[in-house]
């Protein structure tokens, strides 16, 4: 009997210290840095480009949260839009022994050194929204439909102003773009110009600056003031003698430069209306100055949904899952196709935020307030 219950006991106690380890995450082979199931318990790097934006602050928050709840730690940190800041981020990171890393870029090309340091360590890279370029060791890409956002806003500029409805114009636009450093922003501008282009090749959309090819509508580093100082500088050499119809914005951040140039030039009153003016992200402060009547449109892209995605993908790719993608032709990094997962991004204006942003649970009605 006692050599029997000690022979029970030592079997429970095997399979429970087995139960034990496979919760750790341990792998009973032994492989503690491959893909191997070894990496629950230990730490994701999370490495968003600036706490300057909103929506880079909920990305991080969000990731944090789905990914604990995968069972990992995770450390975040914040690039303040300082490419060098993030590479030695990343590097301490990687130092400090994480698992995992979810990246977004502040400039696209410059994290292939740090990235070897990834690779050479077995640690998996997500690109979490912007493509990381000019590397191999990119694994997946987490993102939306980038060139549909692009759609999305000059589709709405179209509309806002009559065209597809059989207005002439000419109406006056001007065009803005994201930052050069960004892989997104090509992506939006030729969306947005695929629907725009016809229009401004009959004359009946003018850009009056003569701004049109990207190289002279870029933002660096998306940045609002930035963004402000060229509007100035276009309605003192440009309008003079006319008024602007339609900013093609690609980011909140930047409508709200746009929108404050133009209320310093007069715009804003009966008399002179704001513009139509697009925007993305659906930022707090941009769905309240569409509610006021000021931006006129944001392109919404749920982010906790891509935070669920990206932590899917790193915990799938740490436990020799394969993630799930839904695109494996378009986003070229110049070394090798990254396969990603793309979300849908919405339209939204001041005719539909209550249905997409209050009832999806985006925002409270509170927050709007
Ligand atoms: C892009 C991103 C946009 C916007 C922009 C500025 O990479 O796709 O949604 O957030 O950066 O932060």
């Amino acid at each position: 009997m006692r050599t029997r219950r000690s022979a029970l006991t030592l079997i429970a106690g095997a399979a429970s210290l087995a139960l034990t380890l496979s919760a750790c995450g341990q792998s009973s082979e032994g492989g503690s840095k491959e893909n191997s199931g070894s990496a629950k318990g230990g730490t994701i790097g999370i490495a968003m480009p600036t706490k300057s934006s909103e929506r880079w602050i909920n990305d991080g928050n969000n990731l944090v949260k789905d990914i604990k709840a995968k069972g990992y730690k995770t450390k975040l940190v914040f690039g303040e839009d300082n490419p060098d800041t993030q590479v030695s981020q990343i590097e301490n990171l990687i130092t400090q022994g994480v698992k995992g890393l979810v990246i977004a870029a502040i400039d696209n090309k410059s994290l292939n050194n740090v990235l070897q340091e990834a690779a050479d360590a077995n640690i998996p890279v997500i690109a979490y929204d912007r493509l990381i370029l000019g590397t191999k060791n990119v694994d997946y890409y987490a993102s939306f439909d980038n060139e549909k956002v692009g759609v999305e806003q000059g589709t709405y500029i179209v509309h806002k102003l009559g065209l597809d409805s059989g207005k002439k114009g000419p109406f006056n636009i001007e065009l803005f773009a994201g930052s050069n450093d960004d892989n997104n922003t090509k992506y939006f501008f030729s969306g947005a110009m695929s629907v725009l282009q016809p229009y401004i090749d009959k004359k009946q959309l003018v850009v009056r600056s003569g701004q049109t090819a990207l190289n002279k509508v870029t933002t660096l580093r998306w940045d609002g003031a930035t963004a402000q100082a060229r509007m100035e500088d276009v309605l003192t050499s440009s309008y003079k003698s006319a008024k602007v119809d339609a900013v093609l914005s690609p980011y909140d951040g930047i409508s709200i430069g746009i929108i404050a140039a133009l209320k310093s030039d007069g715009y804003g009153s009966s008399s002179q209306p704001l513009p139509v003016i697009t925007g993305q992200d659906a930022e707090l402060a941009s769905v309240k100055s569409i509610i006021a009547g000021e931006q006129t449109q944001t392109v919404y892209k749920d982010l906790r949904k891509l935070a669920e995605v990206a932590a899917t993908m790193v915990d799938d790719a740490l436990n020799k899952k394969t993630p799930q993608v839904n695109d494996t032709k378009t986003y070229d990094n110049g070394v090798k196709v990254v396969p990603a997962f793309l979300l849908q991004p919405v339209s939204v204006d001041k005719s539909n935020y209550e249905d997409v942003l209050v009832k999806g649970g985006y925002y409270t009605d509170a927050q709007l307030k």
